[in-house]
């Protein structure tokens, strides 16, 4: 049995030569993960950008540098965290990626999970809620919510935090604004782990 680091390496490949969907055709990089493979917490996102499709790494925009900053005034960074999305590259546009699109690449995220087997994953922003638990409960009702649900083969946990994209346009840190709960989402997560 290969260590995990050598099966993420080996799925991170299997990933760049991937052409199951349309994406594929226009991206720069793959956009696989970042941070470390025995993190006790995996962020997912939506989908990659532009600066994530020339780079090749997950949240390094500007929403992404948000989420970092937030995440290292909490101690985490990518020595303790896993970073991914629900799509592995980017859509034209920055358009939300469609069903068929999550669906080709779900293969590769779900053995992300199984090999990282985080402790909670936090799915960033509406999309990655609507992948993982339902499209019927928006972001701004799920948000700091634990839910419990079986998911390949262990129950797991998983909480929904607001998109960084949306706090680029929200400036206010007061108590209950969108900033404020993002935080106290982020504490949340920070003392389940
Ligand atoms: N937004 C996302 O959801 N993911 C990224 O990687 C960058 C921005």
């Amino acid at each position: 049995m290969q260590d995990i680091k050598k099966q993420l390496e080996n799925l991170k490949k299997e990933v760049q030569n991937c052409f199951d969907c349309p994406l594929s055709a226009n991206r720069t990089n793959t956009v696989f993960s970042d941070g470390c493979e025995n993190a006790p917490v995996m962020f997912i996102g939506e989908a990659p950008g532009k600066n994530e499709d020339e780079t090749g790494l997950p949240f390094v925009g500007r929403a992404g540098q948000l989420l970092r900053k937030y995440l290292a005034e909490i101690d985490l960074t990518e020595n303790n965290f896993y970073i991914a999305n629900t799509v592995k590259c980017r859509p034209p546009e920055n358009r939300k990626p469609t069903n068929k699109e999550k669906r080709a690449c779900e293969k590769y995220l779900n053995k992300q999970i199984e090999l990282i087997n985080p402790k909670i994953i936090v799915l960033v922003g509406a999309t990655a809620l609507e992948s993982f638990i339902t499209e019927k409960i928006t972001i701004t009702k799920a948000r700091g919510q634990i839910f419990e649900k079986e998911y390949m083969g262990k129950t797991r946990k998983f909480i929904p935090i607001f998109h960084p994209s949306y706090l680029l346009r929200q400036h206010s840190e007061e108590i209950n604004s969108p900033r404020y709960l993002f935080k106290q989402d982020l504490l949340k997560i920070k003392s389940l782990i």
